[in-house]
């Protein structure tokens, strides 16, 4: 059978393009009214999408307003649960913050009142802008090198409280006054470095016999901790070449650790501009990066590649310009260092790759001056960036599918209302038509739609951490 995609859609308020809330269409309403992402819910419903989803958000970031309120995902999930049967719902949390006993307690929730929904969304990020520290200032913050640490205990933990009862834990004896099977639950116990839980949890098990941990991080631990502990990688996209390496050593690591890679997914996220016809998307995707200013330009380039630029235009093409043989691994960060966020970190490991495979690969090879540095400042930050109508965007997620460098997508609509959409619209039955997506969910719940389920009392999942990780 046609191996096919899972998809998860980005609900954030006013879209994913910082700048696309600017266009004519494009509502910013969804800043303050909740109705805009509820409706990406019912249109992931729809669409018959896997997951929706917001990033874990603990920093204030007044110097970048469009961005400073978003809703909790926990709270949006359990609302938007009842007014769907079928789509998933990631609660973003970030494991060196937040308590894994609370976080326990929305997941058992949201898991038996949605029926089987329930995915947990887990960052370990520290110093991101905004600095989440400062918010959370005086509750044992892990350094970087203790954050990993913290976030095994802390996953550990959750699914040790998650398992610490028996599905059938009802008696409901009236005769005998016994309600609940007095063994129908196991103490906790933990005592690590940074948490210590008794457990039992007390609320009702989840739905799911192992409700799917989707993780992001960039470094060789954060591989490792997914390796152990998650069943979805959201990664950085690198292109094809580098993609597929990192896939091959991503499933090598999860089968070197006794478990089913095949189970194990990975998921990139994609910006996306899609519309009938090719020229249209490529239009709106260049009207909406127009919004980013380019009186940089000049002094950027004198900076990254060290080449006086002064009287070129903008539009002139890259390749006609620029000697690209003397790029080096890390040019790409110098083009934008005074304007892109130092989150923004650069994910791929050679900008001389990600201009081939990216770039290029997206754009076209008449990319003009304006086009890298606005496509850079916009898009480094480890998406994908899928430009064109159906046909082009199916055969870009049907080919780096097939070429083994993804399981799946997580899309993110650069505004809203329309791309979310038009991608269920148009796109959707494009793969359908191919076998590439599902026509109906498979399944009742979020895990067995994803095909994650494992053996939810696997001791690898409930072990605590080695004593060589608890330093
Ligand atoms: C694809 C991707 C998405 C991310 N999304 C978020 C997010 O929504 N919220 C957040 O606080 N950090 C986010 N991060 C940053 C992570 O918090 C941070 O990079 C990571 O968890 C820290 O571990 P590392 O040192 O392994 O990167 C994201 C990172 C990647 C690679």
């Amino acid at each position: 059978m046609r191996k096919k995609l899972r998809i998860g859609l980005a609900a954030y308020g006013t879209g994913w393009d910082i700048q696309a809330w600017r266009l004519p269409e494009a509502t910013s309403s969804g800043l303050y009214d909740p109705s805009v992402i509820v409706d990406i819910a019912r249109i992931a419903e729809r669409g018959r999408l896997d997951y929706i989803f917001a990033g874990s958000s603990l920093a204030s970031e007044p110097d970048r307003l469009q961005r400073i309120h978003r809703w909790d995902s926990a709270v949006f999930a359990g609302y938007a649960a009842a007014i769907t049967r079928n789509v998933g719902f990631l609660v973003s949390v970030n494991s060196s913050f937040e308590h894994p006993f609370t976080v326990a307690r929305q997941l058992a929730t949201l898991d038996n009142f949605s029926n089987g929904r329930a995915a947990l969304n887990v960052v370990m990020g520290i110093d991101r802008e905004g600095g989440p520290h400062l918010n959370y200032a005086g509750t044992n913050i892990p350094t970087d090198a203790t954050k990993y640490e913290r976030a095994r205990e802390f996953t550990v933990v959750l699914n040790q409280l998650l398992n610490s009862w028996d599905r059938d834990f009802v008696l409901d004896d009236k005769e005998g006054g016994v309600l609940v099977r007095p063994d129908a639950w196991r103490r906790v116990d933990f005592k690590g470095r940074f948490f210590e839980v008794r457990g039992p949890l007390n609320a009702p098990p989840p739905v799911q016999r192992q409700i799917p941990n989707v993780h992001v991080g960039q470094s060789q631990e954060s591989l490792d901790y997914g390796a152990d502990l998650a069943h979805v990688r959201f990664s950085p996209y690198l292109g094809i070449d580098e993609g597929k390496r990192e896939y091959r050593r991503l499933k090598d690591l999860v089968a070197a650790r006794g478990r089913d890679p095949e189970r194990f997914k990975i998921i990139p996220g994609v910006t996306f501009y899609v519309a009938g016809t090719n020229r249209e998307a490529r239009a709106k995707f260049n009207e909406i990066e127009a919004f980013q200013h380019t009186t940089q330009i000049p002094a950027a380039y004198a900076r990254a590649f060290g080449v006086d630029l002064t009287g070129v235009r903008e539009t002139e093409r890259v390749r006609d310009v620029l000697d690209l043989s003397t790029l080096a691994a890390d040019t790409l960060k110098d083009l934008v260092r005074d304007d892109a966020p130092a989150a923004r970190g650069r994910l791929s490991s050679d900008d001389r790759v990600w201009l081939r495979d990216v770039v290029f690969a997206t754009l076209g090879e008449d990319v003009t001056l304006g086009d890298l540095y606005r496509f850079t400042l916009n898009h480094r930050y480890a998406q994908g960036v899928l430009v064109g109508d159906a046909r082009t965007a199916a055969d870009w997620l049907e080919n780096n599918l097939d070429e083994g460098v993804l399981d799946g997508v997580q899309l993110f609509p650069p505004y809203h209302r329309g791309p979310a959409d038009t991608f269920v619209d148009l796109v959707v039955p494009e793969l359908q038509r191919r076998g590439l997506f599902r026509t109906e969910y498979e399944a009742r719940t979020l895990e067995g739609n994803l095909g994650t389920t494992e053996d939810a009392t696997d001791p690898r999942l409930t072990a605590p951490p080695e004593p060589a990780l608890s330093r």
